[in-house]
């Protein structure tokens, strides 16, 4: 968000489950960003409109079932434009079980490619996040566009 907001993007939704993730990152934009400050639940928020993109760092590897996930990957499908695209991040296979003392779930690029079911891989990376406390999390990057029909699909 803030690089979005430093090449001068106006159009920011930060949607978090916590206020005080929302308010520290609220106090470090500064009141004035033109952000849209979302204190909701990924797995039962309704967007009330369509974003061109979707961005997901350390999220989506909260949800360790199968139905939080599914309702995630409706809830992003909602909320994305008919040509948006998605940049997630989710904890390796070779990542933290756990983190905040949470169980997570841990994906390789070509699992959350799977679940992606409609979109098509741009890219794929490997990182290896240092925590402010100093500990490794390697993380598996993903970006991806929803996949086009081509004009003749459906045809015989
Ligand atoms: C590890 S932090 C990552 C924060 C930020 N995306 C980043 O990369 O710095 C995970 C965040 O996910 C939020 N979170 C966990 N489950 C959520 C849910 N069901 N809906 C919305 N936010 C959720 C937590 O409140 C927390 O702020």
């Amino acid at each position: 968000m803030d690089k979005l907001l430093a090449r001068g993007y106006t159009d920011l939704s930060v949607l978090d489950l916590s206020s005080t993730a929302l308010e520290i990152a609220r106090h470090r934009v500064g009141d004035s960003a033109p952000v849209r400050w979302l204190r909701e639940d990924i797995t039962t928020w309704q967007p009330a409109r369509q974003y061109a993109l979707w961005h997901d760092r350390a999220v989506f590897h909260f949800l360790i079932d199968a139905a939080s996930r599914a309702r995630y990957l409706e809830v992003m499908r909602q909320a994305l434009g008919p040509e948006g695209a998605v940049i997630m991040a989710t904890f390796a296979t070779d990542g933290p079980e756990r983190c905040s003392g949470l169980p997570v779930a841990r994906y390789g690029a070509g699992e959350l490619e799977e679940l992606l079911d409609g979109f098509a891989m741009v890219a794929t990376g490997r990182e290896e996040h240092i925590t402010p406390g100093g500990v490794v999390q390697p993380l598996t990057w993903i970006a991806a566009t929803r996949r086009q029909l081509s004009a003749s699909s459906g045809r015989p």
